[in-house]
């Protein structure tokens, strides 16, 4: 089984990059032959910033590698390395209908968000669905808001094999529902265009400050609060805390036994306790870039040895061979 997925370096990864997609896929990376990218090519539809560009890849880099994946088992590279992708880009697009790509949800949100129309953000999931079919993959780890995406990447895969006989393998979308949507500070999805998130490496004091000014109702401490599972603090405390503790946690807050200040305080710690290790491999890490510029030269060489035959194939298909 081929796993792959990647990530946009374009901004600072929070916590819902982390459960959406980065822990699924490191948990994955022991259950087959796993490829995860850092998507430099997709963060140029809304960062034109190229020295920001330079340093987010890197620091997706070290974050990756911190949280636990292994380059032993997984394949770790830059999706510009492997410029392939963007042939292969062009061969899909040719029998993309224009109809598909405007029913995207993430398009027409990004432009609602205030996102210039531009032709590559337009055609974003046309280039994702050659980083997938590229590698031959079955499944792609992602959180639902990439969802359609994945199914477009099959409606494009099915089109080309139509009409040119078989040639690419149909992926399916992994979404862990229990975490498939990280709710941010304000409740919203966690999302940096909405500028709600908690990083995963933030700052200590930054973040407590951060968490500490969660809005929250206006309920006394000693009030029952029967919806003690809606609550924001909570349902961030059941991601990075042990399921006991945070049942034990919600139990008290249901019977008014705990208050609002003394709840975030507890979600402070269990979040910084959560990421005590990985923060440490990331320090490490950062003190090691030789290394990390190695593991993503060796991914590199590795995806691409896949994509080659996979293009070639496809070329072949379509008659530029
Ligand atoms: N669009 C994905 C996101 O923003 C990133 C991505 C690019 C991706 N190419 C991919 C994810 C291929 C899975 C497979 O999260």
């Amino acid at each position: 089984m081929r796993i792959l997925s990647g990530i946009q370096p374009s901004g600072t990864l929070h916590l819902g990059n982390y459960f959406g997609m980065m822990q699924p896929a490191i948990e994955l990376q022991t259950q087959g032959e796993a490829f995860y990218f850092i998507a430099d090519y997709h963060s140029m539809t809304s960062l034109t910033d190229a020295a920001r560009r330079r340093q987010n890849t890197w620091e997706v880099a070290l974050d990756f590698l911190a949280c636990g994946l292994d380059p032993k088992k997984a394949v770790f590279f830059r999706q510009s390395d492997v410029p392939e992708v963007c042939e292969l880009a062009w061969l899909l697009t040719t029998l993309t209908p224009m109809g598909l790509l405007e029913r995207a949800h993430s398009y027409k949100d990004k432009v609602a968000k205030g996102l210039s129309p531009l032709h590559g953000l337009f055609a974003y999931p046309v280039l994702m669905a050659a980083d997938i079919l590229l590698y031959d993959s079955n499944v792609v780890p992602v959180g639902r808001d990439q969802k359609q995406h994945v199914e477009m990447t099959r409606d494009i895969a099915i089109k080309f094999n139509e009409t040119y006989g078989q040639t690419f393998v149909l992926p399916e979308p992994r979404i862990r529902e229990s975490v498939a949507v990280v709710p941010g500070m304000d409740g919203q999805k966690m999302s940096k265009s909405y500028g709600n998130t908690i990083e995963i490496f933030g700052e200590e004091k930054a973040t407590r400050k951060k968490i500490m000014g969660i809005v929250m109702d206006s309920r006394t401490p000693t009030e029952p609060k029967p919806d003690a599972d809606k609550n924001l603090a909570i349902q961030l405390l059941k991601l990075v805390e042990i399921k006991s503790v945070a049942e034990a946690v919600e139990e008290k807050l249901r019977t008014g036994q705990l208050g609002y200040g003394d709840l975030k305080k507890q979600l402070f710690a269990s979040y910084w306790n959560h990421f005590t290790e990985a923060r440490g491999k990331r320090a490490e890490l950062a003190a090691n870039p030789d290394y990390v510029r190695q593991v993503l030269a060796d991914g590199a060489a590795r995806a691409r040895a896949v994509a080659r035959p996979v293009l070639k194939r496809a070329r072949q298909a379509c008659g530029l061979e």
